[in-house]
């Protein structure tokens, strides 16, 4: 039985050699080793032996399968870390490489200028407020001074919609200013008031400055003792904070109906300061006369502040109403000679900014 038990440690240990996987290893100890195994079969004949003897093969049963138990322990060691080389090699992760990002896109640089006015204009008190885009006549023209058949209208050749007339408010129009804004603030009865209205405004023009589509923002403030200082100082502010903070502001008298006095309201030119010459003594390209031409403002026409309802011998107010686009485009580095260009929707263009 000695005899029988060296031979079956042998046999098993050349067997070992040959078992390559951590799977077959598993079966190969169950098989031989397991408590059903051969060897175990092989140890039960131990009891017909005389005592003596049955003790010194026990104990040589003993080593021999602490022996085997070592070997298998060591093989499985070898096979595992195999196994895990091999994983690392076909899952490997080059964390080294730069990542792919998705393409990310940015707000139109309209609305990145709308929230920056915005802001400027949070800032000292202007809470942005929003406004019918399709109008009434009456919010549009009739309550800002201007009658139905005075000639000023002309110069908004307005879109009127196609739809049914109202016996009070008119016709339905795509607004062509955010001045209706105006009348449906003071109508919230809400005084003092600090708005900035801005919204989409419509005109039939196309040209390299202007398009059917476009924004304007609007500011309108009521209150007690309001005098063209405070508007020029409001003016001046929105420019150094807009601009930079070495542009200045210029009024000029001009004529709207809506307001008394009106003015139009120019910014020092950021390319010649001002002056209108270059530094070599030439004359500046863009502005040639030290100044451009921002949008409109005034002191609001006590007909309008009666049109909303408010009395223009208690409270005063001025309003401006500038182009979103226009005065973006005069921001130095902006740099876009050709307004359509923001609303052809090609990527190669807005992707710029
Ligand atoms: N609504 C005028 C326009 O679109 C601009 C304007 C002028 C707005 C004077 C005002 C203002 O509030 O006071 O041309």
């Amino acid at each position: 039985m000695k005899e029988q038990l060296e031979q079956l440690a042998k046999d098993i240990l050349v067997a070992l050699d040959g078992v390559n996987t951590l799977a077959a290893l598993e079966t190969f100890e169950i098989e031989r080793l397991g408590r059903k195994g051969e060897f175990n079969a092989l140890l039960k004949g131990l009891g017909a032996l005389a005592p003596e003897e049955r003790a010194a093969v026990g104990a040589r049963a003993n080593v021999l399968k602490q022996e085997i138990t070592a070997v298998v322990a060591a093989k499985r060691a070898v096979l595992e870390s195999a196994s895990l080389g091999a994983l690392a090699e076909t899952d490997r992760i080059d964390v080294t490489v730069p990542g792919t990002r998705p393409p990310e896109g940015h707000l139109h640089l309209t609305s990145q200028a709308i929230s920056e006015i915005t802001d400027i204009f949070r800032r000292i008190g202007f809470t942005r407020v929003r406004h019918p885009e399709v109008e009434w006549d009456w919010y549009a023209f009739e309550a800002l001074n201007m009658p139905g058949d005075h000639p000023a209208r002309d110069e908004w050749e307005t879109f009127f919609m196609d739809a049914p007339v109202h016996s009070t408010l008119g016709k339905m129009v795509l607004t062509p200013h955010t001045s209706n804004g105006q009348i449906r603030e003071m109508e919230k009865r809400e005084l003092p008031i600090r708005m900035i209205n801005i919204s989409k405004t419509y005109r039939r023009q196309i040209d390299v400055s202007h398009v059917p589509m476009f924004h304007q923002f609007e500011g309108l403030l009521v209150d007690r003792d309001v005098s063209v200082t405070h508007l020029k100082g409001v003016l001046d502010y929105f420019a150094r904070t807009f601009f930079g903070a070495d542009r200045k502001t210029r009024l000029r008298p001009f004529h709207f109906r809506f307001t008394e006095p009106s003015f139009e309201v120019d910014i020092s030119c950021g390319i010649c300061g001002g002056t209108g010459k270059l530094s070599d003594g030439a004359k500046c390209r863009l502005c040639k006369q030290g100044w451009l031409e921002l949008g409109g403002a005034g002191m609001v026409h006590p007909n309008v502040l009666r049109a909303g309802k408010i009395d223009p011998e208690k409270w005063g107010a001025f309003a401006f109403g500038w182009g979103v686009e226009r005065t973006m485009m005069m921001k130095a580095g902006v740099q876009i000679d050709d307004i359509r260009e923001l609303y052809r929707s090609d990527f190669r263009f807005l992707g710029q900014f």
